[in-house]
This record gives C-alpha cells, structure tokens and sequence, in this order.
C-alpha cells in the first residue's frame, strides 16, 4: 500500500484516485477550487463523471500541506496552464527526493519547458529539490473509460528507470497496463502535441470531411510531432508507441476529446472563443499551440498541419481554404530519411557474399563529423565486412583540397575509430593513391557519397565494385562552420 496525495480533482485526477484507491492505495486528494471539495466529499460523485462511485476510502482537503505531506507518490493532475503555480504553492511542504508523478500534458509558451521541466525548475526556484524524480505518465486514456475499469494501457517515463519502474507497479493492475520509457522528453512532447492534431482532426470533420482526411492528419500529423522530436534529441520509437501514436489515435477519433469536439465546432463556423466556451472545459491543444510554434522555429522543422491549425485558431484563417492550401502544397516523398535505410537492406542483402571477407574503402576529410558522414560510413560498412577509411592529412588537405580543418588528422582519426563502422584509418596524401590502395588492401569495393558520381569509375578497371551513395541533404562540414559563424 502507498500514500498519494493527487493534487487537482479534475476527471483524470479523480478516475486515477478511484483506480489508486479501488487497488489498496492510501488516496488523498487536494483541489484548489473549494466548492469541488465540498461537493466530492459529500456527494461522492464528479459532474463530469456522472456513472463514477467516489470511493469512501478517499479523503478530500483543502490543505496543500496535507496533501503533500509523507507521501510515497505525488500525482499532479492539474490542468497545465496550473501547474506552475501550483508547484509554487506546494514548494515548501514537498520533500527532497520525493517522487512526483506528472499527468498534466502541454509546453509552456514562454519557457517551451514540459511539464515535469516546469514543475523541476519551480520546485528548484529555492535552491533545493535537486533529487526530485519527475514520472511523466502519458497514454492512449481517456477519464471516461478509466473510471469504469475499461483496459487501458499507459506509459511511466522518467530518466531514472527505478522511479519509472515504481510507478509501473503502483498503476499497474487488472485494467491498466503500464509500460515503462525513458525518454521522458518524447513522451511529453507527444502529449502536447497531439491535442494539436485532434484539434485538426475536429476542424476537418467539422467541415464534413470524412475518415480519409480523419486518418491523413493523424499519419502526416504524427509525422511532424516525431520529426521535432529528433530533431530535439528524443527517441523514433516513442512517437510509434502509446505515448506518440498510440495517444494521437484516441484523442483524434474519439467522441470523448474535448480538442476534437472543439475543432468539430470550429469546422462549423463557431469562432475558436465560442468553441471553448460551449466545450466548457480546457482545450489544452489550443493551449499548446504558441509553444509549437516557437519549437517549430527553434528546431526548424516542416510542421505545415500545426502550422495550418494555428492559421485558423490564432490568425482567423478560414478552415476550408486551410485544408485546400494543405492539399495542394509541393509534392513529398514519404519515405525521405528512411529512403536511405531501405537503400541499406537493400545493399547488404545484395552484397553479403557466402565466404571470404568483403573489404570497403572510402575517401574523405571528415572534419567535426557529423550524422552525413555516420550516415555514408554506416552505408558503407553494410557493403561489406571491413571498413577501410582513407583520411585526407593536413597537408593533403591544406595543399590540394584548400581545406583548414577544424580537428587534426590524429583528431578525426580517432573520431572514426570510436564509431562502430569504422575498422582501419589509414592517410590520404595523394590524389593518385587509390589505385594502389584497393590493391594493397584487397578491397572489394569503393565507396563515395555521390558528389563524386563518376570521378571514380575509372577503378573498375582495377577490378572493383564503384559504388556512390546517396549523401545525407542539407548537413555538411562547411555548412556547420557556416551555421555557427552566423
Ligand atoms: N557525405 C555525405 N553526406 C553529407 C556529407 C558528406 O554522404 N551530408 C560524404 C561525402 O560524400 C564523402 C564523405 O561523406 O563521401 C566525406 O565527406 P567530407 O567532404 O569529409 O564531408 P563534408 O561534410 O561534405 O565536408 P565539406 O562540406 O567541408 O566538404
């Protein structure tokens, strides 16, 4: 049995204090807003959800303190536009060390810090809380179902996995199934985004589209959330777990969304104040749109549906014209950075020989190395079973190619070898040394991103595989250098 003192009395705050309470936990539960103490205390029944008992065992109060104090868990569940002044409320009565759990989902627009960030930097404002662990408990889970022990299923993510794995085993039961992430960050980001997206998903059904466009926004829509996301350093598998797809699909399709209910009102003609109003409750995705915005900007990422979403909520453009700009932007391949993981099978399927070893050579500088170059040796070492890198020396550099370069040959030399692809670094010091090379080292195969196509076939004559791979868009050494000296 834990302690848990839940702060907000929301719907999601109260069907997991009935959960938490119905499996054996000690529940204390605290609101802000008194009037919904009173009631819930006595009544034992939330308007919003009307069919939910209130279990006898959990306790209201008004005290902050109270709800704070020795507790195993704290639950936050306070709307999100709250939770910063809540934590400031709550400072001094939580505990160094203590675990809090965050289900409050959105950005704040100034910061762009998730939740569990703004709770962490209110909480440290006074110099301590440093061992705080925050457990960001997102998924596909609507209050509606959860409070009638419909099966469900969930995610705990916190960088610490023990705190992760705490809260799996207290949340976890019959009807709830926890899983465990350690990417917090995605995890958040996931669930403030994908109101953004149900948002849409509203608009457009609003406007009498139907199941095909339903299914497109949340695909592309998904396809946004997780290209910010690694672009901020958060893992690909989380957007296609039940944090990230998983969330986006009940929160899009479902009647109980308060987003997509808005947006259905917006795609109607209500302007985005009615809308909320009628809705009657927080539509958290509008609320998350300033702070995707600016993530947009700061990442510089391609979000064209958030983009398009915050024409109509934040600048009054018209939902229909919106989607007819959407559907006839330029043309896109889907496939775009996997495009380079299909051309990878694809080669070592092709190449793989049955005996003997396969060596590969490539030329190059490889100067503050980046993804484009982890991205050609990755390739490069899939041709075969041993990667040979020539690497251009200094002088080679500074004599025939005019290139400084940032790191020492000794430097870049290192660099490669810390990679898993790179087997053996040998100097370039001439461009006419390739010849020789392929022989001595018995290669099998020259590799070169593609901006050679063509410089080198003349190796075939020498009895080997040319082979020139797709380089990695838009990244390169110059570019970086160019970026920074901005
Ligand atoms: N490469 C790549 N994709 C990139 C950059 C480089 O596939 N985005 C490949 C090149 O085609 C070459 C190898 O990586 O086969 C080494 O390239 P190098 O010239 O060292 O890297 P760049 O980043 O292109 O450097 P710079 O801009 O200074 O020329």
């Amino acid at each position: 049995m834990k302690k848990i003192g839940v702060l907000g009395a929301g719907t999601w705050g109260m069907a997991l204090s009935r959960m938490l309470s119905n499996t054996g936990h000690a529940v204390t539960v605290w609101s802000a807003i008194e009037k919904e103490v009173d009631e819930f205390s006595t009544k034992r029944v939330h308007p919003n959800l009307p069919k939910m008992q209130i279990p006898d065992e959990i306790v209201f109060t008004k005290d902050i303190e109270e709800v704070c104090k020795e507790k195993d868990i704290l639950l936050f569940a306070v709307p999100s536009v709250f939770v910063r002044s809540t934590t400031a409320t709550a400072r001094e009565f939580i505990p160094d060390g203590q675990i809090i759990v965050d289900v409050a989902k959105g950005i704040e627009a100034d910061t762009l810090y998730t939740m569990s960030e703004v709770i962490q930097d209110e909480l440290q404002k006074d110099g301590g809380h440093k061992n705080v662990k925050l457990v960001a408990l997102s998924g596909p889970t609507h209050a509606e179902e959860v409070s009638l022990d419909m099966p469900t299923t969930i995610v705990s993510a916190c960088s610490d996995m023990e705190a992760a794995e705490l809260v799996q085993d207290v949340f976890m039961n019959t009807c709830m199934r926890v899983y465990t992430n350690g990417d917090t960050t995605g995890v958040e980001l996931c669930g403030a985004m994908k109101n953004i997206i149900a948002l849409a998903a509203g608009v457009s059904a609003g406007l009498g589209y139907g199941d095909n466009a339903k299914a497109a926004l949340i695909t592309r829509g998904m396809a946004e959330i997780s290209r910010l996301g690694i672009a901020m350093g958060c893992m690909e598998q989380t957007f296609n777990g039940l944090a990230g797809i998983g969330d986006l699909i009940v929160t899009a399709t479902s009647i109980h969304s308060r987003n997509n209910r808005a947006g259905h009102l917006i795609g109607q003609g209500y302007t985005p104040d009615e809308a909320v109003k009628e809705v009657g409750m927080v539509v958290e995705g509008i609320n998350a749109l300033p702070a995707a915005m600016k993530l947009k900007e700061r990442y510089r990422v391609e979000m064209p549906i958030i983009e398009a979403i915050n024409g109509v909520i934040n600048e009054g453009a018209d939902p229909a014209k919106t989607v007819k700009a959407l559907m006839g932007r330029h043309k896109k391949t889907e496939l775009s950075k996997s495009m380079l993981d299909l051309n990878f099978e694809n080669t070592i399927l092709k190449n793989k020989r049955s005996g003997g070893m396969k060596r590969v050579i490539t030329y190059g500088t490889f100067d503050l190395l980046h993804y484009g170059h982890i991205n050609l040796l990755r390739r490069a070492k899939a041709l075969g079973d041993y990667l040979v890198v020539v690497l251009s020396s200094d002088e080679f550099n500074w004599n025939m190619k005019h290139k400084k370069c940032y790191f020492t040959y000794e430097q870049r030399k290192e660099l490669l070898l810390a990679t898993r692809y790179v087997d053996l670094v040998i100097p370039e010091e001439s461009w006419e040394q390739k010849r020789n090379d392929v022989h001595e080292y018995h290669i099998d195969t020259f590799v070169m991103g593609d901006d050679w196509r063509g410089k080198f076939d003349f190796l075939k004559e020498e009895g080997v595989e040319v082979v020139y791979l797709p380089r990695t868009p838009e990244i390169s050494t110059t570019q970086i250098k160019e970026d920074l000296n901005k």
